[in-house]
């Protein structure tokens, strides 16, 4: 079923957006960019209205829902005002820069008309379904260990740019990368409640900007005039009740061998444990069977795993918006998510673990 849809903000992941919806069969109806020659160029690629304003844009009837693809401090005044007008949300990660902000957008989503889904696209490639899947068949028995893993060894997005400033991103690679990890591990294990983190978070190269070295670049050239005042790794332990510890490394920079280390999800659980790469195409799981140690390996369409994890989330953001379906990544995790980030620069920067209320 069709329905006006708008996108607001038309960089890189605005454009990914816009390019699920058309293989989707939904067309855009109106796009917004602080750049207005971005609107109207992304309205002459995929149609509809290039809006000269956030206003006029939330003003249009013929939208239903938009999705929310601007730098990460913008987040919630857009979320706001796109609920204020009755719209429904996709809203990308991370969800905002602070709790305070979180807890806007959901109070701001229980007095709209529309409904708020979060951007965790992880959780919908074909390797992160089929772990679901097993794990809610029982079949790993008790998950007590995951170990999460991000890791680029030249890799920061748009040095000096809003990624790496502080101020319109919140942070470096742990509010980019670690949200993605971190949501898709606490929904494999079915959102426990996160009790203690201990992180740690390291600067060590994108300053000065003009010595980083890298080969390509997310977003562009680097720019020389620009800020870099996040971190480029992190590493955390997150522990949970009932038993579960999260192990987290992400890193935008390190110095990192090729082949020393393989990036991805590992569970362990009693009855059965499983590697996964988060949006590749292998899954793994070590299981026994009539007393024997087996491994089996499920197969996957061979279509590209990338682009049927962003159909699979627009999937869900259609049935919410025709269908009023429940959101399946809510305003409430992205909010429980966000306060997990927190205490994890909290952690590192006081130098002790953080309990959380
Ligand atoms: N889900 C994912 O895997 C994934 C991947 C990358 C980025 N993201 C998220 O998507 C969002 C956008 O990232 P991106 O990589 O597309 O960045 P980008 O820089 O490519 O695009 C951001 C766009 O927003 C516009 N913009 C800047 N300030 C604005 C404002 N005040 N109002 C309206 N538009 C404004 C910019 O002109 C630009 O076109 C971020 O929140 C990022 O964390 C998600």
């Amino acid at each position: 079923m069709s329905f006006g849809l708008a996108i607001i903000g038309c960089g890189a992941i605005g454009t990914v957006h816009a390019q699920t919806a058309r293989r989707a069969g939904v067309t855009v109806t109106g796009a917004w960019d602080v750049l207005p020659e971005r609107s109207k160029a992304f309205a002459k690629e995929f149609g509809g209205r290039g809006c000269a304003s956030i206003d006029e844009l939330l003003s249009m009837p013929a939208i239903d829902a938009v999705v929310i693809a601007v730098p990460n401090d913008r987040h919630h005044a857009c979320a706001c005002a796109a609920l204020a007008a009755g719209k429904h949300v996709l809203l990308e990660k991370p969800m905002a820069l602070t709790r305070a902000q979180c807890d806007e957008i959901v109070a701001a989503e229980r007095a709209s008309a529309g409904s708020l889904q979060m951007g965790f696209v992880c959780r919908q490639s074909p390797t992160s379904l089929a772990a679901k899947q097993w794990i809610d068949a029982g079949r790993f028995g008790e998950i007590y260990r995951i170990r999460a893993s991000m890791t680029r060894r030249r890799g920061i997005p748009g040095l000096g740019g809003w990624f790496t400033t502080k101020r319109h991103s919140g942070g470096g690679p742990l509010i980019d990368l670690g949200v993605h990890l971190i949501d898709l591990s606490l929904h494999l294990a079915g959102h426990p409640h996160v009790e203690r983190v201990s992180g740690v978070t390291w600067s060590k190269f994108g300053s000065p900007i003009r010595d980083y070295r890298y080969t390509s670049m997310w977003a562009g050239p680097p720019n020389l005039a620009g800020t870099f005042d996040v971190e480029d790794a992190a590493s955390a332990l997150i522990r949970c009740a009932g038993g579960l510890s999260i192990e987290l490394t992400v890193a935008w920079a390190a110095n990192i061998p090729e082949g020393s280390t393989r990036d991805g999800i590992s569970i362990w659980g009693t009855r059965a444990g499983a590697f996964f790469e988060v949006m590749g195409g292998e899954l793994s799981i070590a299981t026994e069977e009539e007393g024997m140690l087996v491994d089996i390996k499920p197969q996957f369409e061979a279509a590209n795993a990338l682009d049927l994890a962003w159909d699979g989330q627009f999937r869900h953001f259609t049935q919410m918006v025709t269908q009023r379906k429940t959101p399946v990544a809510t305003g409430d995790q992205g909010r429980l998510l966000h306060g997990v980030i927190e205490a994890i620069y909290e952690s590192s920067s006081a130098n002790r673990e953080i309990e959380l209320r």
